[in-house]
């Protein structure tokens, strides 16, 4: 990856980094839930008007929480888009459950919530809507169906942090919602994520769950005069010192969002007429939707014309991705009898995806580079 002269993602800093690393060392907490875990917490409690925030040591981690907090039991379903990373069906699979796979709209590849009722079954537990690209899914619909039918939603917002659907933050929709800061992702420690509780009833066992199944969490604040084994769990917060160095990404929130939606304008601008003139589509952001601008990705006329434009920026040292591979169509989604053609809009789109370089450093004349680049090709 690194002979790319322009890599498809660069870990950036924002500034306060390391001094607020060197703060946490000097408080001498550098376990997890110490004074930057609380900073973090409150900050996302505030802005974002979630009733508990809990810092995890990955999104994974906290999709896990989110099953072991439903209680979800072996033969439980749970709908869940085949077009997603594999941490979002594993959380579930870890359980026993039988994930459900759901395909994708092919506007926004989020997941199609017109082909929810077909899905829910009386064993149904959990609908895990994705924001893809930090767009948001049609929430609106999706609630009332999990409503009507006593199902949850978890949401993974993993791309989506600080994006809005009808004025409302993603991730303050499903009882739980779940976080990254992989090194990826537009606000980042390395490797993190965080739980949104936004049901109350959740708030107690999560913090059991997290402290290794007791409650130490109740412990610290006084609550109760000595810890114990009360319920499962594992060890699922992160040190202080990784908090610290997202608590210096978050305060810079409005530099990095602004940075990174004026990348994202800029592709966009720049591509549109060669992308009209090619048959290639960009992304359909619905007017509702304020996107979290984690991404630029294009769909190409054909699985040849992708490959046929990554060796082309290869050959200028521009690093272009595809993206997830359909799960249903992976050995693990046949194990659960899934095939080709059952999530057909998934299948067609996933061949046909490229993102482009996209972090917060990418230099107005590298950013150039990529647009000429890509329209020295024709399809
Ligand atoms: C949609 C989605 N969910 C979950 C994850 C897992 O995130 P983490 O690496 O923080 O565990 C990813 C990772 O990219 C993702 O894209």
């Amino acid at each position: 990856m690194n002979s790319y002269r322009i890599p498809f993602n660069r870990a950036c800093f924002e500034g306060k980094e390391l001094v607020y690393i060197a703060q946490a060392i000097a408080n001498g907490h550098i376990s997890g839930d110490g004074p930057f875990t609380k900073k973090c917490h409150t900050l996302f409690e505030q802005e974002l008007g979630v009733a508990k925030v809990l810092l995890t040591t990955s999104c994974t981690h906290a999709l896990e929480m989110a099953a072991l907090l439903l209680d979800l039991q072996p033969g439980d379903e749970v709908i869940i888009p085949s077009f997603t990373f594999v941490s979002t069906v594993n959380a579930f699979i870890l359980r026993g459950d039988r994930p459900v796979f759901i395909d994708i709209r092919p506007d926004t590849l989020n997941l199609d919530e017109s082909q929810l009722e077909r899905l829910i079954t009386s064993k149904t537990k959990a609908i895990v809507p994705v924001h893809y690209a930090g767009v948001g899914c049609e929430m609106d619909t999706i609630m009332e169906i999990a409503e009507r039918h006593g199902v949850a939603v978890v949401e993974d917002n993993a791309h989506g942090l600080f994006g809005q659907y009808k004025n409302k933050y993603l991730g303050t929709f499903g009882c739980l919602a779940t976080q990254s800061f992989h090194e990826t992702k537009n606000f980042t420690c390395g490797e993190g994520g965080a739980l949104f509780i936004n049901d109350p009833r959740y708030i107690e066992r999560a913090e059991i769950i997290r402290e290794k199944g007791t409650n130490r969490s109740r412990f610290f604040r006084g609550q109760v005069d000595k810890y114990t084994w009360v319920d499962v769990g594992s060890s699922y917060l992160p040190s202080d010192v990784l908090a610290a160095f997202l608590y210096a990404q978050l305060e810079a929130r409005d530099h990095v969002l602004a940075r990174r939606k004026c990348i994202w304008d800029t592709y966009r601008t720049g591509l549109v007429d060669w992308a009209a003139s090619n048959d290639v589509r960009l992304p359909i952001i619905p007017a509702h939707c304020e996107q979290a601008f984690h991404m630029f990705y294009m769909i190409l006329p054909s699985l040849e014309a992708r490959t046929r434009l990554i060796a082309h920026l290869k050959s200028r040292g521009i690093l272009s991705v595809f993206h997830y591979l359909p799960l249903h169509l992976t050995p693990m989604g046949q194990k659960y009898n899934y095939r080709a053609g059952d999530c057909r809009v998934t299948e067609a789109i996933s061949d046909r995806m490229l993102r482009l370089p996209f972090y917060n450093e990418l230099m107005p004349d590298e950013q150039a580079q990529v647009i000429e680049a890509i329209q020295e090709l024709t399809f």
